[in-house]
C-alpha cells in the first residue's frame, strides 16, 4: 500500500482518489502519526502532501525518520520544501505566485521523470523556491522563475516535486503519479473490488470465526453493504435488525425486507415501530427535538432486540472513509455530523465491525455491485435517519406521513419516467404544514401544499437546484393535485446549499 501523510490543505482526498483509481490502496494519516501509521501498515511507498494557507507561519514538521524508512517517499507541494529544508537544502520566500498552470520544463532522463514531454504545464505550490538542493540530489524540472520545481535522490529512494500532479492543469500528472507508482515503487494495479471484496469476507471470516454478530439495517448503501459482506463471510450467524421507523417512503420497508430476505436469505428481524415513533413524536414541532426523539428511541429498540437475541459478541457498522476523515482524525477540518444508525452507543459492549471504514462513497457502491446487490438498489438516493420526519414541517402524524408518501411517490416516478434518475443526487417532496385555498371538482378546498425539492450535489455538503424540464413538472404537479384529495398546490424550492440545507429541517 501506499501510506499518504497529510500535512493539511484540500488536496489530499483527491490525491487518495487518484491512486485508488489507478488500483492501490491508500490510506491518509496526519503528519503528526506518520511513524506509528509506517508500523501499522508496512507501506511500499510513501506520500508526503500537503499545502499551507496564505501567509500561515505554522509550517508543520515531520519525524525525520520519514526519509530513512527504505521505501520510495514523494513529497508534493509544501513537502517539497519541508524535505529540501530538513535535508540540508535552501529554500528561499518566492514572490513568484503563480496563479495559472505555468510551463515546466522535465528532465526525461530522470528516474521520476522518464519519459515524460519534456515541456507542460503543471499547477504550482506558491510561495517558495528551492535554490539550492540537498547534497545527493538533483534538480529535475524548472520553470521559467523558479529553478528547481522537482528533485530527486534516487540512491535514497526520495523524490519531491512542487506541482500539485492530481489536478486537471497539471498536464502530465496522472503520469507521473502512475510513474512513481508502478515504476519507482513498484507496485501492482491489483487493488480492484474483487479483490477488496475477497480479502475482506476472508479478514471477517477470521475475525468472527463461530461467534454472532448483530447488523442495525438501515435500507441505505452503507448498512447494506457492509452487511451483505458479513453476510457473505459468516452466514446465518449474522442477524440484522431493521427498525421499521414508519417514517420511510412508500413501500420502503417491505422492499427492503424483501431483498434481503428473500433474495440474500439472510436473518433479518423487522421491527414493526411506527407506533412507539409516532407516539413518542405526537405534539414535537422543533426540528432538533423531532431529530433527537427518532435517534434515542432508534438506539433503544436496537438494544432490547439484541437483549433478545443474547449472545452477540460484534456488531457490524456501515462507517465508510468520508465518516472517519469528516469527523476530525485527519488534519483536515471538521465538517459535519450526521444521526444515523452508524452512531450506536459505545458502552453497548460489542465488538465493532466496520468492513468500509476505508472506502469512499463512490468505491461502496462499486464493492456493492461487485457482491451482487442490484444496480437500482446501490443508486438509491441519499435517504436521511429521521427519514419522512424531517420532510413533515411541523408535527408528524400518519395522515400527513400518508400524503406525503403518496406525492413523493409521484415525483420519483415521473423523475424515473423522464430518465433523470441517476441524473439528479436527491430528489423528493416536503409536506410544509400550510393549507390553502383553492378549486378543485367545482368548489372550493382549503387543503395541503406540497414542495419538490431536487438538487445536484456531490457530496452533500453544497448543493444546486436542479432544472427539471417543465413538462416534466407540469405532469408531476398535475398528477399531485389530481391523485391526492388532500393536496391542491405544488411549489418548486429553487434554493442553493448554502444558503439552505437540502432537508427541509
Ligand atoms: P442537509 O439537509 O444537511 O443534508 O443539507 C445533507 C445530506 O445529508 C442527508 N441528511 C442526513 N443523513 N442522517 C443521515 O443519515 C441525518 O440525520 C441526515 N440529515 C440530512 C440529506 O438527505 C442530504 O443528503
Amino acid at each position: 500500500m501506499i501510506l499518504i501523510v497529510d500535512f493539511g490543505g484540500e488536496t489530499v482526498n483527491l490525491i487518495a482518489k487518484r491512486i485508488r483509481d489507478a488500483g492501490v490502496f491508500t490510506q491518509i494519516v496526519p503528519h503528526t502519526e506518520v511513524m506509528e501509521a509506517v508500523e501499522q501498515y508496512h507501506p511500499n511507498g510513501v506520500i508526503l502532501t500537503g499545502d499551507l494557507e496564505k501567509g500561515s507561519d505554522d509550517e508543520p514538521a515531520i519525524d525525520q525518520r520519514v526519509y530513512e524508512l527504505g521505501v520510495p517517499v514523494l513529497g508534493i507541494g509544501y513537502a517539497m520544501k519541508r524535505m529540501a529544508m530538513d535535508l540540508g537544502g535552501s529554500v528561499e520566500e518566492s514572490e513568484n505566485l503563480e496563479y495559472e498552470p505555468v510551463d515546466t520544463t522535465f528532465d526525461n532522463q530522470s528516474r521520476m521523470l522518464k519519459h515524460m514531454d519534456v515541456q507542460s504545464l503543471t499547477w504550482m505550490s506558491r510561495g517558495y523556491s528551492v535554490t539550492r538542493v540537498p547534497e545527493g540530489f538533483i534538480a529535475i524540472a524548472a520553470t521559467e522563475h523558479l529553478p528547481t520545481v522537482a528533485m530527486e535522490d534516487s540512491t535514497r529512494e526520495l523524490y519531491a516535486i512542487q506541482f500539485h500532479p492530481e489536478v486537471e492543469s497539471t498536464s502530465q500528472g496522472k503520469d507521473i503519479l502512475e510513474r512513481f507508482l508502478f515504476k519507482v515503487v513498484r507496485m501492482e494495479p491489483n487493488w480492484t473490488m474483487a479483490s477488496i471484496a475477497k480479502e475482506k469476507i476472508e479478514e471477517i471470516k477470521a475475525r468472527v470465526g463461530d461467534k454472532k454478530a448483530l447488523c442495525a439495517l438501515s435500507g441505505g448503501v452503507d448498512s447494506s453493504v457492509a452487511a451483505l459482506l458479513v453476510h457473505q463471510a459468516i452466514g446465518k450467524n449474522l442477524t440484522c435488525v431493521f427498525v421499521d421507523h414508519g417514517l420511510m417512503r412508500k413501500q420502503e420497508g417491505d422492499e427492503v425486507m424483501e431483498k434481503y430476505g428473500k433474495y440474500f436469505d439472510m436473518n433479518i428481524i423487522r421491527v414493526d415501530a411506527k407506533e412507539r415513533f409516532l407516539t413518542k413524536l405526537k405534539g414535537v414541532t422543533d426540528p432538533e427535538q423531532k431529530r433527537k426523539i427518532i435517534g434515542e428511541e432508534f438506539i433503544r429498540i436496537f438494544e432490547e432486540e439484541s437483549r433478545k437475541l443474547g449472545d452477540i459478541d460484534f456488531l457490524v457498522q456501515g462507517t465508510i472513509y468520508s465518516d472517519v476523515v469528516e469527523s476530525g482524525t485527519g488534519s483536515s477540518q471538521i465538517i459535519k455530523s450526521h444521526h444515523n444508525v452508524g452512531g450506536l452507543p459505545e458502552e453497548m459492549g460489542f465488538e465493532l465491525i466496520e468492513p468500509l471504514r476505508t472506502l469512499y462513497k463512490d468505491e461502496v457502491r462499486t464493492l456493492g455491485e461487485e457482491i451482487g446487490l442490484e444496480h437500482d438498489f446501490v443508486w438509491r438516493q441519499p435517504f436521511p435517519g429521521p427519514g419522512l420526519a424531517i420532510r413533515v414541517l411541523g408535527e408528524v402524524t400518519e395522515e400527513k406521513l400518508d400524503i406525503l408518501r403518496e406525492a413523493d411517490a409521484i415525483f420519483r416516478e415521473e423523475i424515473a419516467k423522464a430518465g433523470l434518475k441517476e441524473k439528479i443526487w436527491q430528489y423528493f417532496a416536503i409536506l410544509p404544514n400550510i393549507r390553502s385555498v383553492g378549486v378543485k371538482e367545482g368548489g372550493r378546498s382549503y387543503t395541503h401544499a406540497i414542495a419538490l425539492r431536487a438538487v445536484h450535489s456531490s457530496d452533500g455538503m453544497t448543493s444546486d437546484w436542479a432544472r427539471i424540464p417543465y413538462d416534466v413538472l407540469e405532469k408531476i404537479s398535475s398528477r399531485i393535485v389530481t391523485e391526492i384529495p388532500d393536496v391542491n398546490r405544488v411549489m418548486l424550492d429553487i434554493t442553493t446549499k448554502p444558503p439552505s440545507t437540502i432537508e427541509w429541517e
